[in-house]
This record gives structure tokens, sequence and C-alpha cells, in this order.
């Protein structure tokens, strides 16, 4: 069987006036199933498209992955960072902080997020604003998010996470929350989408670097208006676009609607990452399959930090590696757990920690006096003992199961 090569030409036209240059980028390639293909995409990088001619871009069906080795024949660009088809650790308040970003990256995470620190507090200089921007060497490339409506602000807050050393700025224009939805930050920019360019475009202002933005559906049902954004994002040299297939009024409600998925890649040339309700490694298949560049994962990862491994397994092999043993868990657990404790110190990091424990310790049994435990201690020394008791005694449990049998 023929493996799916492609070889990538580009050529850049400067153009006689000030308009910068016309993109012609060319994927040949040979599928074991379609045959030789040619993909096109020619392109003006403002307007996305060329201007006089019909427009072209690469078909749908061209980015389809008959071997999931070579997932997608296309890397996606945010900058200079050059990754085929990233897993990106979702931003998450409380989340994802240093010591998770960090796991998370081990585990296979392409690309990690602060979670969203208001521009104001960075501009008026609150410690605690800083603390979650703090970054670390290891976690590269990593993208600080910023969120907020006033424009001065987001610029200055823009020039801030930047000299913070952050590779990519994300904006945050999802929140759902209403005290931040409805003051017009996060999703309430899908309610006005003049101020929602201008806040782009304000954060555009005070970087350098690639500016990117996570947005959902739009306001609700009746006020989708993804393909839009999308296609003005792309106008406005935004690197990529991450939407959780869910409306503002949705909230966590219903499911994510990933059939937007391929309607926005058919409107927009724009690296599409999708996002909302990505739990497995087939969830992660079938949106790379529906066209998207890259997955952003958020709750599955709370529950299962391995999930990046798992997934990347799954493309390169087609095969499911089998979940973690309880043991594996509880190390796993354990380590988070020291590595919270030495970077926010040991009684802020266990009492951080406690959010995690669900996580780790989904689907098992028995566990209603170990949790309750677990919430009590503010050391680790207490917390890692009492996870090896539980374990010790799962395991003697499971034996004498297993013996009566
Ligand atoms: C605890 C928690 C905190 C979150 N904080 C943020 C945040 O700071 N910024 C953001 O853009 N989204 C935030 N989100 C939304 C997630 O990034 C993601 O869009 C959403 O959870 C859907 O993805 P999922 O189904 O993979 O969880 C948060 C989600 C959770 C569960």
């Amino acid at each position: 069987m023929k493996s799916k090569r492609y070889t990538r030409v580009q050529r850049i036209w400067a153009l006689p006036n000030s308009m910068a240059a016309l993109v012609d980028t060319r994927f040949r390639g040979y599928d074991t199933v379609a045959g030789v293909m040619e993909y096109v995409w020619i392109s003006h990088p403002a307007t996305g498209s060329l201007p006089g001619q019909p427009e072209m871009r690469y078909p749908m069906e061209s980015t389809r992955r008959q071997n999931p080795s070579t997932y997608n024949g296309l890397a996606m660009h945010i900058g200079d960072i050059n990754i085929q088809n990233p897993l990106c650790l979702a931003p998450m308040e409380d989340v994802s902080d240093v010591p998770f970003r960090l796991l998370c990256k081990e585990q296979g995470a392409d690309l990690v997020y602060t979670e969203f620190t208001n521009c104001e507090a960075l501009v008026r200089k609150v410690k605690g604003a800083f603390k979650k921007i703090e970054l670390d060497a290891r976690e590269r490339p990593v993208a600080i998010q910023i969120y907020g409506s006033a424009e001065d602000s987001m610029e200055e807050a823009s020039r801030i996470v930047t000299d913070q050393g952050a590779d990519f700025v994300d904006i945050n224009c999802g929140c759902w929350v209403k005290k931040i939805a409805g003051r017009g930050d996060g999703a309430g920019l899908l309610r006005d989408l003049n101020k929602f360019r201008a806040v782009v475009e304000s954060v555009q202002r005070g970087t350098h670097l690639p500016v990117t933005v996570k947005t959902r559906l739009g306001w609700d049902p009746d006020n989708i208006v993804i393909l839009e954004v999308a296609k003005f994002l792309h106008e406005m040299g935004i690197a990529a676009l991450t939407v959780h297939c869910r409306t503002r009024k949705q909230g966590y409600t219903g499911d994510a609607d990933w059939s937007w998925l391929p309607r926005i890649k058919e409107a927009s040339p724009i690296p599409l990452i999708a996002n909302g309700d990505i739990e497995t490694p087939a969830h992660a298949k079938e949106c790379l399959d529906l066209g998207c560049d890259g997955v952003m994962i958020g709750r599955g990862a709370i529950h299962s930090p391995w999930i990046f491994s798992h997934i990347k397994h799954y493309l390169a092999t087609g095969e499911l590696l089998p979940d973690l043993s309880l043991a594996e868990r509880i190390e796993m657990c354990i380590r988070h757990l020291s590595d919270s404790a030495t970077y926010r110190g040991e009684r802020r990091g266990c009492m951080t920690f406690r959010r995690h424990y669900a996580g780790y310790l989904k689907g098992v049994r028995n566990i209603a006096n170990l949790r309750r435990d677990l919430m009590e201690f503010d050391e680790v020394a207490p917390i890692r003992e009492r996870l090896y008791r539980f374990l010790e005694e799962y395991k003697a449990e499971e034996d004498a199961a297993e013996a009566a049998a």
C-alpha cells in the first residue's frame, strides 16, 4: 500500500501596490484511496481570496485522512509554531495552572493555554492576575488568554502578556457566565460584532505575537454568527480560531454541535480548533475528520490528563490504549499534587488540588469515605498515605473477589 505523501509549494507574489502579496499554496500528493490529488489554495493574505478570480480553497474532501499516522497532510501554523493537528489543553479557570499544564504537556498536549485573566486586573497590576499568567519554559508553546471589552485595557494587557513571554495571545470571546458576558466581555462580544472586531484590533495593536480567538457559535440559537466571525477574523489576520460548539445561552447544557465545524471550515480558511465534549480519542478523530486543524480538550483532561497520549496513539495506530489502572492513576495524582504543593506552597497547593480528586477517581467504586478524608487534609504526606491505603484495600478486595469467583 502506497503511503500518503504531500509536498507543499508556496509561492508569494509581491503586488505592485502596498497590498502585500498573494499566496499560492499547493499541496500535491498521493492518497491510497483517492489517487493523485492536487490541492490549491490561492488567497490574498488580507482578504482570503484572490480579487477578480474565482475563490479557490483546498477542498474539504482533500483533507480527509486515510492513514491516521499522517493524520492531516497540512500542518497548522500559529506564527512560527508549526504543528500537525495540535491537541490543545483548554484554558480553565483555577485548573489550567503551571503544574497541570506541564502534566498535560508531558502526556502529549501540543499547545497549552493559561486560564483567562481580566485585562483590567493586569493593567492595575493585581498580584493574583500576574500569578495566573506565570509561565514555565518547559511548557512552550503556551498562550496567555485575556478577556475584557475595554479596548485601551485590552491593548495594554496584550503588551503585558507579550512581555511575560507568551508564545501567542488568545482572546476569550466565549465565557458565558452572567457577570462577564452580561457586561459585554467574553461571549458578550458575540452580540456586538463591531465591538468584537475593535477588541481584536486592540489586542493586535499591543503585540507583535500571533493572536488567536476562542469563542462560541453565537449568543443563542437564533443568533449564530460564527460563520461571519470566522470570515472577519481571517481577514484580520487572526492565527487560529477555537470554537466551543455551543451558544452562550446553552452554557454547558445540551451537546456541543460539531456539525458547525465543516461549515466554518467551508466559510473561512482560518485554522480551526474544535472544542466542546471531546472526551475520547474517537471524538477527537471525528472532529479532525470534519476538517478541523486541531482539537481542544477541557473537562476530558481534568478527568484523564493522559487523554492526549491516548488520542495520539489512536490517531497513529487506530487502536485504543487501555485505561490507566487505579495504581497508575494514584501515582499520577500524587505526582500532580506534589507539583501543585511545590508551586503554590503546601497548604494552598493541597486546597487548590481538591478539584482534581474527582477526575483521578472517576469510575472507582466505594470512594465516599476516601473523598471525605481527602477534602480535609492540607498536607501532602497524609494525602499520599490515605491514597495508598485505599489502593491496598481496593486490591485486597479485588483479590478476594477473584478468589471467590
Ligand atoms: C473549570 C472550567 C474553567 C474554565 N475556564 C475557562 C477560561 O478561563 N477560559 C476559557 O476560554 N474557557 C474556560 N472554560 C471553558 C473551556 O475552555 C472549554 O471551552 C469548555 O469546557 C468546553 O470544552 P470541554 O467540553 O472539553 O470541557 C472553562 C471550563 C471549565 C470546566
